[in-house]
């Protein structure tokens, strides 16, 4: 059996976050903050967003860093992520975003998945979040973590904290949802703290 490559650490002094998404790039902001790294946005370099034809949150977190770390010449870090629903064999998954439609409309993204559910006669109201996240470089090397969340959803939606499907989410082991909770708490255990950490011990930690 092969030994895993080792990972390429981290040794510059800035990152790109590679999102458009201002609820993703705050929490990103923070999980960084106790690096010092220079943390810029993909909107402040002007860089597009680019279309996501992957078929997994994996390849989409990898074509987003790479895109950006391509463009701009500097180390980027992309989140691809959603919400995957078992009584609807895991949609919206990577379509989460798309669900909201065009006015990123999560009221409505909630509804359609309250409504799914109902529409299968379903009572199981298991979910998880998943986080695939990528640092990439400009010479096109990539290192990528999948971080995941299980939880119950409830409806109507409860809480205004947080972004996206935050409202409908209660984490295993809680019984506040994601968009009633504290930012702090939500940090300490969500998909994407728990894919960051893996990043962090494999190419921040010294
Ligand atoms: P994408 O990764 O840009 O395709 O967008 C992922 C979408 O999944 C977001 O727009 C949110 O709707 C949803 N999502 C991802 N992470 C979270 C989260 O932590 N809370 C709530 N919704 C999330």
């Amino acid at each position: 059996m092969c030994a895993a490559a080792p990972r390429r650490r981290f040794t510059g002094t800035g990152l790109i976050v590679a999102t458009h998404n201002a609820g993703k790039l705050r929490e990103i902001v923070e999980l960084l903050a106790p690096y010092g790294i220079h943390v810029s946005s993909a909107a402040e370099h002007g860089l597009p967003e680019p279309e996501e034809t992957g078929t997994t949150f994996l390849a989409n977190a990898e074509l987003k860093a790479l895109a950006a770390a391509l463009a701009a010449g500097v180390p980027a870090l992309s989140d691809d992520s959603g919400l995957a629903v078992d009584g609807l064999d895991g949609a919206p998954g990577i379509y989460s975003a798309r669900w909201a439609g065009p006015a990123k409309d999560f009221g409505a993204a909630m509804a359609r998945v309250e409504r799914e559910l109902d529409e299968r006669g379903t009572t199981n109201r298991r979910a998880h979040f998943i986080s695939a996240l990528t640092l990439a470089w400009p010479d096109g090397h990539y290192e990528s973590f999948e971080g995941r969340i299980s939880g119950t959803l409830t409806f109507p939606p409860r809480g205004d904290r947080g972004f996206g499907y935050d409202p409908c989410f209660i984490p295993d082991g809680l019984n506040q949802t994601f968009g009633e909770m504290h930012e702090a708490t939500k940090h300490r255990i969500s998909h994407r703290a728990r894919a960051f950490s893996q990043l962090v011990e494999a190419c921040f930690a010294s």
